[in-house]
């Protein structure tokens, strides 16, 4: 497959091109599991192309579309439409931010009826701006982030580009939550911490994000590494 990239069991990945984000180039991820009825469930649908399109419908039905954050919703009124039968979840914040998409229902603090046997999910909670639905696919072990983790090559980004992204703590091996989302937890550790402790307590062995590179190897440290700023010791 040209577009989709296996993963694991029943996992796969489609790197998109850049989309632009304040001036700045993201490029993004999907991520697609199929369920053991064959269903797929798509996070974070990206662009559509007519080529990926048919590599999907190859793996199965597309039947639960998923936007993990408020920020991640550029493309899924147009999955909407090609699968009309498909499931759609909003995250929290999304269904008032964007009006004009008919979202089915919102995802929660716990995984839905739709997959819970395979997918496990909670909401990463403590920021005043945003928060994040994080998945962990059991049968692979990969946990599923989007913005709460961002690891970009450090060749990705140019010039003054460069020095903002490490500003931001978005530069691999470094990647972590940007600075600015970061902040906005000041009042929300506790409640963070709490959240973490669950992503820590799934064991993941591979961790899939949107923008930059994924972990393949020694999940739990790299989360303790980039998460340094929940300040879990703090208890
Ligand atoms: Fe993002």
């Amino acid at each position: 497959m040209k577009f989709l990239k296996k993963l694991d069991t029943n996992i796969w990945i489609s790197d998109g091109d850049a989309v632009s984000w304040y001036g700045m180039p993201y490029t993004t991820r999907m991520t697609i599991v199929k369920l053991r009825d064959e269903r797929l469930w798509v996070h974070s649908p990206g662009k559509i192309i007519d080529e990926m399109m048919t590599e999907v419908k190859s793996l199965g039905q597309v039947s639960y579309l998923v936007s993990p954050n408020k920020i991640h919703h550029l493309f899924i009124n147009d999955w909407i439409n090609i699968f009309p039968n498909a499931i759609s979840y909003s995250s929290p914040g999304l269904r008032d931010k964007r009006k004009d998409i008919s979202f089915d229902k919102d995802l929660s603090d716990s995984p839905e009826k739709e997959w819970e046997e395979e997918i496990d999910q909670i909401i990463f909670k403590g920021s005043s701006v945003m928060e994040e639905v994080v998945f962990f696919h059991k049968k692979s072990e990969t946990l599923i982030l989007t913005d709460l983790i961002e690891n970009f090559h450090p060749d990705h980004f140019s010039g003054y580009k460069k020095i903002l992204a490490k500003i931001t703590g978005i530069v691999s091996p470094n990647g972590k939550t940007p600075i600015d989302w970061r902040a906005s937890f000041i009042f929300g550790k506790k409640e963070a911490r709490k959240s973490l402790l669950k992503i820590l307590s799934w064991k993941p062995k591979k961790i899939v994000i949107s923008h930059g590179e994924c972990i393949y190897s020694n999940a739990t440290e790299f989360i303790l590494k980039s998460f340094k700023w929940v300040g879990l010791t703090k208890g």
